[in-house]
């Protein structure tokens, strides 16, 4: 059994309305699962909801239901939304599953078992709204929280420990020897950071099942369910074990969960990268690794950390309605527009801004008049000049797209898909410069130029064949129209195809249809 490229993104928390950032994740993640498809790799690709805790138990509560119907019926509009953005996800994980919910009780079996857990009273602060305890530390002078907390109770309670404070010295040599560990560099210097000059206090795994009980029971107290980040980390093996992945079959051996059979099993861990946002770095660098080393498994390739979406320079929030509702734009704009806006206006670390203006003016100078405006006039010339038909190979741009093709293939790995973009469009814009450089209308009218318009409609239609499988990761429907309009019955979805010369001579294209339409041309929207 070979191991798929395993890629996940962080679990959404179900009770919040699918927004810019959350779609924004998934694209960046599915543009790199199907960078690593298109590369020839098998890949797994994960995402899914979070879905226990004190605010889904409030909420269903509020609205007469139990948390499981309620997440039940938020669940479909998730799935829509992972459908919409033409997410190419193999699985998607809910942790009230079923499987999900075996995996992380084996752990806490395991782990308990093995001495890492001990029970103390606690008292103290706490924040209903964050689930989290809070320390002399998170306090104002003058006493009171951040408002980011809501309201904030003092509670003795009694919980189960997680000791962390053994964990400290290893992670830290982990995260130096192993630089990619974290990306980018300036977020696992952060981490590093909080590691060197703070002690690590041990994690309350537990909350009492009186207080909340929309959660994991804990196997060996049911006067107890787990914490919700300890479930929620845990989506990126319960999933790999419900498909019999043999790491995580040794590693959990009492797992109460049937095994697939045959060609159903997959070997997943360890994971090759976690997607996830810049808030949520310290779960994922700090206790996930350690929750790992103490399961007994090895900890996961990457963490790539992506910034926050800002618009209009504010920050995105539902109570001023400084929000963005990504199925609106491409409801308005069309998928492949968003997702080109969202990869190419923002490189994966900082944070981003979303304008509507800055949105127009990509889709009109970048895909319309760019990508969309190449091939249409290609096409167009081809069809005027020469009834569709591919002359004879010319290479006279052969050597800048192979030049292309392999920048955009390191890029992907990286993956720098900003990059990516930006390298093959200065292809484009090289090609329609070509285009007018060396004026194929003209030429037209002079039957002595007949070879040399010739090697200029072939330069053309290679460029577009070329582009379309550079493109299909990130504009996966666009990708497909331009192999439908070059008359091409295979998909672009394999980069060996971006190889100079793949168009035959006397091959016969399709009519040009605008990729994307000029939005002055359009009826306004309803
Ligand atoms: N449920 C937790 C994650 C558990 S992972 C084991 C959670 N959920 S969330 O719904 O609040 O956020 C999901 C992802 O969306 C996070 O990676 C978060 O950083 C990202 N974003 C939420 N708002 C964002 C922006 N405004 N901009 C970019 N990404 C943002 O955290």
């Amino acid at each position: 059994m070979t191991k798929s490229f395993y890629l996940t993104t962080a679990i959404d928390y179900v009770n919040g309305q699918p927004h810019l950032g959350h779609a924004y994740e998934k694209v960046v993640s599915d543009v790199i699962a199907r960078a690593r498809r298109s590369l020839g790799q098998e890949v797994f690709f994960l995402t899914g909801l979070d879905e226990h805790g004190q605010k889904v138990q409030q909420a269903a509560q509020s609205e007469g239901k139990s948390p499981q119907a309620y997440c039940d019926a938020l669940a479909l509009d998730w799935r829509t939304f992972a459908t919409e953005l033409q997410l190419s996800n193999q699985d998607f994980v809910r942790t009230s599953d079923p499987r999900h919910k075996s995996v992380v009780q084996a752990i806490l079996t395991k782990l308990n078992n093995e001495g890492h857990f001990y029970r103390s009273k606690y008292r103290g602060f706490y924040s209903t709204r964050q689930e989290t305890f809070l320390t002399e530390k998170d306090r104002r002078p003058d006493g009171s929280f951040d408002s980011i907390y809501g309201e904030v109770t003092e509670l003795v309670e009694e919980n189960y420990y997680f000791k962390l404070r053994d964990h400290q010295q290893w992670l830290i040599d982990y995260i130096e020897h192993n630089p990619d560990f974290i990306a980018p560099s300036y977020r696992r210097n952060e981490v590093l950071g909080f590691l060197k000059n703070n002690d690590l206090e041990d994690l309350c795994i537990t909350r009492p099942a009186a207080r909340l009980s929309w959660g994991i029971p804990l196997p060996f107290d049911p006067e107890y369910v787990t914490y919700v980040w300890f479930d929620a980390l845990a989506n990126y093996i319960s999933v790999p074990a419900a498909y019999g992945d043999p790491a995580l079959r040794a590693a959990l051996p009492d797992l109460k969960l049937n095994e697939p059979t045959g060609d159903q099993r997959l070997a997943l861990w360890p994971a090759d990268l976690h997607v996830i946002g810049k808030d949520i770095l310290k779960f994922h660098a700090v206790y996930w690794p350690i929750m790992l080393k103490a399961i007994g498994l090895s900890l996961p390739k990457q963490i790539l950390v992506h910034g926050w979406w800002q618009k209009d320079g504010e920050k995105i929030s539902k109570s001023t309605g400084n929000i963005i509702d990504p199925l609106a734009v491409i409801k308005d704009w069309g998928l492949d527009a968003f997702r080109y806006y969202v990869t190419r206006e923002l490189a994966i670390g900082p944070d981003g801004n979303w304008t509507d203006a800055g949105f127009a003016s990509r889709y009109t100078a970048e895909l319309a008049n760019g990508i969309g405006n190449l091939l249409n006039r290609s096409l167009a010339m081809l069809r005027s000049y020469r009834n569709k038909t591919v002359p004879a190979r010319h290479d006279e741009l052969a050597h800048e797209a192979s030049k292309t093709v392999e920048a955009v293939r390191k890029q992907l790995l990286e993956p720098d898909l900003q990059g990516a973009l930006q390298t093959l469009f200065s292809l484009i814009t090289h090609a329609n410069q070509y285009i007018d450089q060396t004026a194929p209308f003209k030429l037209a009218k002079d039957p002595a130029q007949a070879q040399r318009l010739d090697e200029i409609l072939y330069n053309l239609m290679e460029v577009c064949r070329i582009l379309a499988v550079l493109i299909w990761p990130f504009l996966p429907s666009t990708a497909e129209k331009i192999f439908a309009q070059l008359g091409l019955l295979k998909s672009p979805s394999d980069f060996n195809l971006a190889v100079w010369g793949g168009l035959p001579s006397g091959h016969v294209t399709n009519d040009p249809a605008p990729l994307f339409p000029r939005r002055d041309t359009l009826p306004s929207p309803a």
